[in-house]
Protein backbone atom coordinates (compact mmCIF):
# COMPACT_ATOMS: atom_id res chain seq x y z
CA UNK A 1 0.00 0.00 0.00
CA UNK A 2 1.19 3.44 -0.83
CA UNK A 3 2.12 5.32 2.11
CA UNK A 4 3.79 9.29 2.74
CA UNK A 5 6.84 9.29 5.34
CA UNK A 6 8.58 12.48 6.23
CA UNK A 7 12.71 12.22 7.47
CA UNK A 8 14.30 15.05 9.53
CA UNK A 9 17.61 15.23 11.03
CA UNK A 10 18.27 17.01 14.24
CA UNK A 11 20.56 17.97 16.72
CA UNK A 12 24.53 18.31 15.98
CA UNK A 13 24.97 17.61 11.95
CA UNK A 14 27.94 14.77 11.67
CA UNK A 15 29.27 13.05 7.88
CA UNK A 16 26.66 10.02 7.05
CA UNK A 17 23.42 12.25 7.34
CA UNK A 18 23.09 12.23 3.60
CA UNK A 19 23.70 8.86 3.38
CA UNK A 20 20.68 8.02 5.42
CA UNK A 21 18.33 10.27 3.67
CA UNK A 22 19.40 8.84 0.57
CA UNK A 23 18.70 5.19 1.69
CA UNK A 24 15.71 5.99 2.77
CA UNK A 25 14.36 7.70 -0.33
CA UNK A 26 16.08 5.18 -2.33
CA UNK A 27 14.09 2.28 -0.73
CA UNK A 28 10.90 3.84 -0.58
CA UNK A 29 10.64 4.73 -3.70
CA UNK A 30 12.39 2.23 -5.65
CA UNK A 31 11.07 -0.96 -3.99
CA UNK A 32 7.66 0.44 -2.78
CA UNK A 33 6.52 3.74 -4.66
CA UNK A 34 6.08 5.64 -1.66
CA UNK A 35 6.43 9.03 -1.50
CA UNK A 36 8.73 10.85 0.62
CA UNK A 37 8.92 14.30 2.17
CA UNK A 38 12.07 16.02 4.12
CA UNK A 39 11.43 18.46 7.19
CA UNK A 40 14.06 21.22 7.16
CA UNK A 41 16.14 22.41 10.02
CA UNK A 42 15.09 19.38 12.23
CA UNK A 43 12.03 19.86 14.50
CA UNK A 44 11.92 23.94 13.84
CA UNK A 45 10.65 22.96 10.84
CA UNK A 46 7.58 21.96 12.39
CA UNK A 47 6.89 25.01 14.47
CA UNK A 48 4.07 27.07 12.82
CA UNK A 49 4.04 25.94 9.00
CA UNK A 50 5.82 23.25 8.07
CA UNK A 51 9.09 23.74 6.25
CA UNK A 52 8.86 20.79 3.58
CA UNK A 53 10.93 19.23 0.55
CA UNK A 54 9.88 16.64 -1.72
CA UNK A 55 12.42 14.26 -1.61
CA UNK A 56 12.37 12.48 -5.17
CA UNK A 57 15.49 10.35 -6.96
CA UNK A 58 16.30 13.28 -8.13
CA UNK A 59 16.66 15.22 -4.83
CA UNK A 60 18.76 12.89 -3.53
CA UNK A 61 21.61 12.23 -6.74
CA UNK A 62 24.68 12.93 -5.77
CA UNK A 63 24.47 13.68 -1.86
CA UNK A 64 26.38 10.34 -0.87
CA UNK A 65 29.99 11.77 -0.48
CA UNK A 66 28.59 15.11 0.67
CA UNK A 67 28.90 16.27 4.53
CA UNK A 68 26.63 17.83 6.54
CA UNK A 69 22.55 17.26 6.00
CA UNK A 70 20.93 19.02 2.93
CA UNK A 71 17.50 18.79 4.95
CA UNK A 72 18.94 21.29 7.68
CA UNK A 73 19.47 20.66 11.05
CA UNK A 74 18.66 22.46 14.63
CA UNK A 75 20.19 21.80 18.13
CA UNK A 76 17.49 24.51 19.42
CA UNK A 77 14.17 23.36 18.67
CA UNK A 78 13.01 20.73 21.28
CA UNK A 79 9.73 20.98 21.54
CA UNK A 80 8.95 19.99 24.49
CA UNK A 81 11.23 23.31 25.95
CA UNK A 82 10.93 25.17 22.72
CA UNK A 83 12.96 28.89 23.16
CA UNK A 84 10.59 31.43 22.83
CA UNK A 85 11.73 35.47 23.17
CA UNK A 86 9.39 37.27 24.92
CA UNK A 87 11.25 40.78 25.43
CA UNK A 88 14.74 40.59 26.79
CA UNK A 89 14.11 36.89 27.99
CA UNK A 90 13.99 33.85 26.15
CA UNK A 91 11.37 31.39 27.73
CA UNK A 92 11.61 27.31 26.92
CA UNK A 93 8.05 26.64 26.12
CA UNK A 94 5.93 23.17 25.66
CA UNK A 95 5.37 23.53 21.69
CA UNK A 96 4.84 19.79 21.17
CA UNK A 97 0.80 20.01 20.52
CA UNK A 98 1.97 22.36 18.01
CA UNK A 99 4.70 20.25 16.59
CA UNK A 100 2.48 17.02 16.17
CA UNK A 101 -0.35 19.41 14.71
CA UNK A 102 2.34 20.26 12.45
CA UNK A 103 3.03 16.88 11.26
CA UNK A 104 -0.43 16.32 10.58
CA UNK A 105 -0.65 18.98 7.88
CA UNK A 106 2.35 17.24 5.94
CA UNK A 107 0.24 14.44 5.21
CA UNK A 108 2.66 12.47 6.32
CA UNK A 109 2.01 8.87 8.41
CA UNK A 110 5.75 8.11 9.89
CA UNK A 111 8.10 9.94 10.82
CA UNK A 112 11.76 8.85 10.77
CA UNK A 113 13.79 11.05 13.28
CA UNK A 114 17.76 11.14 12.26
CA UNK A 115 19.65 12.63 15.05
CA UNK A 116 21.93 11.45 18.63
CA UNK A 117 20.54 11.37 22.26
CA UNK A 118 17.78 14.88 22.58
CA UNK A 119 16.49 14.14 18.99
CA UNK A 120 15.92 10.54 20.02
CA UNK A 121 14.45 11.53 23.15
CA UNK A 122 12.01 13.70 21.22
CA UNK A 123 11.08 11.23 18.66
CA UNK A 124 10.71 8.44 21.67
CA UNK A 125 8.25 11.19 23.34
CA UNK A 126 5.97 11.44 20.42
CA UNK A 127 5.86 8.33 19.73
CA UNK A 128 3.84 8.19 23.16
CA UNK A 129 1.64 11.20 22.05
CA UNK A 130 0.88 9.00 19.01
CA UNK A 131 3.14 10.22 16.24
CA UNK A 132 4.47 7.15 14.47
CA UNK A 133 8.64 7.50 15.08
CA UNK A 134 11.23 5.38 13.55
CA UNK A 135 14.74 6.97 14.84
CA UNK A 136 18.33 6.14 13.79
CA UNK A 137 21.49 7.07 15.90
CA UNK A 138 23.43 9.73 14.94
CA UNK A 139 26.72 11.16 16.57
CA UNK A 140 30.37 11.31 16.27
CA UNK A 141 30.96 11.37 20.23
CA UNK A 142 29.86 7.65 19.62
CA UNK A 143 27.58 8.13 23.27
CA UNK A 144 24.40 6.56 22.02
CA UNK A 145 23.47 2.82 23.62
CA UNK A 146 21.79 0.03 21.49
CA UNK A 147 24.31 0.72 18.40
CA UNK A 148 27.91 -0.79 18.39
CA UNK A 149 28.24 2.60 16.94
CA UNK A 150 27.23 5.21 15.39
CA UNK A 151 27.65 6.61 11.40
CA UNK A 152 29.79 10.01 12.03
CA UNK A 153 32.10 8.60 14.37
CA UNK A 154 34.32 6.56 11.85
CA UNK A 155 35.24 10.15 9.83
CA UNK A 156 35.63 12.31 12.71
CA UNK A 157 38.49 9.80 14.21
CA UNK A 158 39.84 9.99 10.90
CA UNK A 159 40.15 13.71 10.94
CA UNK A 160 41.78 13.83 14.13
CA UNK A 161 44.16 10.77 13.19
CA UNK A 162 45.33 12.79 10.52
CA UNK A 163 45.53 16.06 12.29
CA UNK A 164 47.60 14.14 14.87
CA UNK A 165 49.55 12.62 12.31
CA UNK A 166 50.40 16.45 11.26
CA UNK A 167 51.27 17.69 14.30
CA UNK A 168 53.89 15.22 15.23
CA UNK A 169 56.07 16.52 13.08
CA UNK A 170 55.68 20.40 13.85
CA UNK A 171 55.74 19.89 17.55
CA UNK A 172 58.75 17.39 17.26
CA UNK A 173 60.81 20.49 14.82
CA UNK A 174 59.79 22.89 18.04
CA UNK A 175 60.40 20.53 20.89
CA UNK A 176 57.26 21.44 22.01
CA UNK A 177 54.27 20.06 23.63
CA UNK A 178 50.81 20.15 21.42
CA UNK A 179 47.79 19.77 23.50
CA UNK A 180 44.93 19.07 21.01
CA UNK A 181 41.29 19.54 22.37
CA UNK A 182 38.84 17.17 20.67
CA UNK A 183 35.35 16.85 20.26
CA UNK A 184 33.24 14.41 23.50
CA UNK A 185 30.95 15.78 25.90
CA UNK A 186 30.57 12.75 28.20
CA UNK A 187 31.98 10.08 25.92
CA UNK A 188 36.01 10.23 25.57
CA UNK A 189 35.91 7.84 22.23
CA UNK A 190 37.31 9.82 19.75
CA UNK A 191 39.96 11.22 22.16
CA UNK A 192 40.73 7.71 22.96
CA UNK A 193 40.48 5.43 19.99
CA UNK A 194 42.06 8.64 17.37
CA UNK A 195 44.48 9.28 20.34
CA UNK A 196 45.97 5.50 20.02
CA UNK A 197 45.74 5.47 16.45
CA UNK A 198 47.77 8.89 15.96
CA UNK A 199 50.38 7.67 18.56
CA UNK A 200 49.50 10.34 21.58
CA UNK A 201 51.61 10.40 24.50
CA UNK A 202 49.09 11.72 27.03
CA UNK A 203 44.99 11.23 26.44
CA UNK A 204 42.39 12.78 29.17
CA UNK A 205 38.53 11.44 28.82
CA UNK A 206 35.81 12.66 30.61
CA UNK A 207 35.56 9.34 32.19
CA UNK A 208 38.55 9.79 33.69
CA UNK A 209 39.07 12.95 35.87
CA UNK A 210 42.93 13.98 35.24
CA UNK A 211 45.92 14.64 38.04
CA UNK A 212 47.89 17.06 36.38
CA UNK A 213 51.02 16.13 38.44
CA UNK A 214 50.55 12.69 36.48
CA UNK A 215 50.63 14.39 33.19
CA UNK A 216 53.38 16.05 33.83
CA UNK A 217 55.11 12.88 35.22
CA UNK A 218 54.90 11.12 32.08
CA UNK A 219 55.98 14.07 30.13
CA UNK A 220 58.98 14.55 31.94
CA UNK A 221 59.58 10.45 31.90
CA UNK A 222 59.06 10.89 28.29
CA UNK A 223 61.98 13.98 28.35
CA UNK A 224 64.22 11.66 30.09
CA UNK A 225 64.07 8.87 27.57
CA UNK A 226 65.51 11.59 24.95
CA UNK A 227 61.25 12.63 23.02
CA UNK A 228 62.11 16.26 23.45
CA UNK A 229 58.18 16.80 21.76
CA UNK A 230 55.05 15.30 23.22
CA UNK A 231 51.19 14.71 21.89
CA UNK A 232 48.40 15.42 24.21
CA UNK A 233 44.94 15.01 23.13
CA UNK A 234 41.84 16.27 25.37
CA UNK A 235 38.39 15.27 25.10
CA UNK A 236 36.79 18.55 26.07
CA UNK A 237 34.70 17.28 28.65
CA UNK A 238 37.79 15.73 30.50
CA UNK A 239 38.14 17.23 34.02
CA UNK A 240 40.79 17.38 36.45
CA UNK A 241 40.15 15.24 39.74
CA UNK A 242 40.49 18.47 41.55
CA UNK A 243 37.94 20.58 39.56
CA UNK A 244 35.11 20.87 37.11
CA UNK A 245 34.27 20.86 33.42
CA UNK A 246 35.44 24.04 31.29
CA UNK A 247 32.45 25.46 30.11
CA UNK A 248 32.73 28.78 27.39
CA UNK A 249 28.73 29.74 27.67
CA UNK A 250 27.07 28.05 30.78
CA UNK A 251 23.50 26.65 30.02
CA UNK A 252 21.17 29.32 31.01
CA UNK A 253 23.29 31.10 27.78
CA UNK A 254 22.81 27.89 25.66
CA UNK A 255 19.24 27.01 25.74
CA UNK A 256 19.80 24.58 28.60
CA UNK A 257 23.04 22.86 27.20
CA UNK A 258 26.72 24.14 28.59
CA UNK A 259 28.96 24.70 25.42
CA UNK A 260 32.20 23.55 26.25
CA UNK A 261 35.68 24.30 25.62
CA UNK A 262 38.49 25.64 26.89
CA UNK A 263 40.07 21.97 28.97
CA UNK A 264 42.82 22.29 26.53
CA UNK A 265 44.29 25.96 27.18
CA UNK A 266 43.63 25.04 30.77
CA UNK A 267 46.16 21.73 30.28
CA UNK A 268 48.89 23.49 28.24
CA UNK A 269 48.99 26.51 30.26
CA UNK A 270 49.36 23.55 33.59
CA UNK A 271 51.79 21.89 31.80
CA UNK A 272 53.98 25.52 31.20
CA UNK A 273 53.81 26.29 34.56
CA UNK A 274 54.65 23.22 35.69
CA UNK A 275 57.49 22.06 33.30
CA UNK A 276 59.93 24.16 30.70
CA UNK A 277 58.24 23.32 27.47
CA UNK A 278 57.01 25.42 25.48
CA UNK A 279 53.44 24.71 24.85
CA UNK A 280 50.85 25.34 21.62
CA UNK A 281 47.16 24.16 22.03
CA UNK A 282 44.65 23.28 18.71
CA UNK A 283 41.26 22.83 19.13
CA UNK A 284 39.64 20.68 16.35
CA UNK A 285 36.37 22.18 16.93
CA UNK A 286 33.75 21.58 14.44
CA UNK A 287 36.33 20.53 11.52
CA UNK A 288 35.98 17.23 13.04
CA UNK A 289 32.06 17.54 12.46
CA UNK A 290 32.60 18.00 8.53
CA UNK A 291 33.89 16.71 5.29
CA UNK A 292 32.49 14.04 3.19
CA UNK A 293 31.88 10.56 5.26
CA UNK A 294 34.39 7.27 5.35
CA UNK A 295 33.55 4.65 2.89
CA UNK A 296 32.46 3.20 6.58
CA UNK A 297 30.16 6.06 7.51
CA UNK A 298 28.42 6.08 3.59
CA UNK A 299 28.12 2.41 4.35
CA UNK A 300 26.57 2.54 8.17
CA UNK A 301 24.70 5.15 6.74
CA UNK A 302 23.26 3.83 3.46
CA UNK A 303 22.31 0.79 5.95
CA UNK A 304 20.65 2.76 8.67
CA UNK A 305 17.97 4.53 5.87
CA UNK A 306 17.29 1.23 4.39
CA UNK A 307 16.44 -0.98 7.56
CA UNK A 308 14.24 2.49 9.06
CA UNK A 309 12.20 2.01 5.74
CA UNK A 310 11.73 -1.90 6.42
CA UNK A 311 10.79 -1.06 10.06
CA UNK A 312 7.99 1.30 8.95
CA UNK A 313 6.79 -1.26 6.59
CA UNK A 314 6.70 -3.71 9.64
CA UNK A 315 5.20 -1.17 11.71
CA UNK A 316 8.33 -1.23 14.18
CA UNK A 317 7.11 2.10 15.86
CA UNK A 318 9.43 3.67 18.51
CA UNK A 319 12.24 1.56 17.40
CA UNK A 320 15.72 2.52 16.42
CA UNK A 321 17.54 0.81 13.65
CA UNK A 322 21.28 0.03 15.30
CA UNK A 323 24.46 -1.76 14.60
CA UNK A 324 24.90 -5.08 16.65
CA UNK A 325 28.76 -6.80 15.54
CA UNK A 326 27.72 -7.01 11.90
CA UNK A 327 23.95 -7.26 11.63
CA UNK A 328 21.41 -4.34 11.53
CA UNK A 329 18.97 -4.47 13.89
CA UNK A 330 16.15 -2.97 15.65
CA UNK A 331 15.70 -1.71 19.46
CA UNK A 332 13.41 0.16 21.66
CA UNK A 333 14.40 3.82 21.61
CA UNK A 334 13.51 4.15 25.04
CA UNK A 335 16.51 1.90 25.97
CA UNK A 336 19.15 3.29 23.49
CA UNK A 337 18.38 6.47 25.26
CA UNK A 338 18.20 5.70 28.78
CA UNK A 339 22.18 6.41 29.63
CA UNK A 340 25.30 6.81 27.76
CA UNK A 341 27.71 4.74 25.79
CA UNK A 342 30.46 5.56 27.88
CA UNK A 343 34.59 4.55 27.80
CA UNK A 344 35.05 1.92 30.56
CA UNK A 345 37.81 2.91 32.29
CA UNK A 346 39.26 -0.67 33.11
CA UNK A 347 37.84 -1.99 30.02
CA UNK A 348 40.24 -3.42 26.81
CA UNK A 349 40.83 -0.03 24.85
CA UNK A 350 41.97 1.70 28.16
CA UNK A 351 44.06 -1.29 29.05
CA UNK A 352 45.77 -1.04 25.59
CA UNK A 353 46.56 2.35 26.02
CA UNK A 354 48.24 2.49 28.84
CA UNK A 355 50.13 -1.17 27.73
CA UNK A 356 51.29 1.49 25.30
CA UNK A 357 52.66 3.75 27.00
CA UNK A 358 50.00 6.04 26.95
CA UNK A 359 48.99 8.58 30.13
CA UNK A 360 45.60 8.75 30.33
CA UNK A 361 46.16 11.15 33.41
CA UNK A 362 45.91 8.81 36.47
O1 LIG B 1 27.64 16.20 18.37
C1 LIG B 1 28.07 16.35 19.68
C2 LIG B 1 29.05 17.45 19.75
O2 LIG B 1 29.98 17.23 18.75
C3 LIG B 1 29.72 17.59 21.11
O3 LIG B 1 30.89 16.86 21.25
C4 LIG B 1 29.91 19.07 21.20
O4 LIG B 1 29.98 19.46 22.55
C5 LIG B 1 28.72 19.59 20.51
O5 LIG B 1 28.42 18.68 19.50
C6 LIG B 1 28.90 21.00 19.96
O6 LIG B 1 27.75 21.35 19.27
P1 LIG B 1 27.39 22.80 18.70
O7 LIG B 1 28.63 23.66 18.79
O8 LIG B 1 26.98 22.55 17.29
O9 LIG B 1 26.29 23.29 19.52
Amino acid sequence: MSKTIAILTGGGDCPGLNAVIRGVVRAATLQRGWRVLGIEDGFDGLVGEPRLRELDLEAVRGILPRGGTILGTSNRGNPFAYPVRQGEEVRLVDMSEQVIEGFRRTGAEVLIAVGGDGTLKIGQRLNELGLPVVGVPKTIDNDLRGTDVTFGYHTAVATVTEALDKLHSTAESHHRAMVVEVMGRDAGWIALEAGIAGSADVILLPEIPFQMEKVVEALVRRRERGSRFSIIVVAEGAFPAAGGRVVQVGAEENYGIERLGGVGRFVANEIEKRMAVETRTVVLGHVQRGGSPSHTDRLLGSRFGVKAVDLIEQGQFGQMVALRGRAIIAVSIEEAVGSLNLVDPDGELAHTAEALGIMLGR
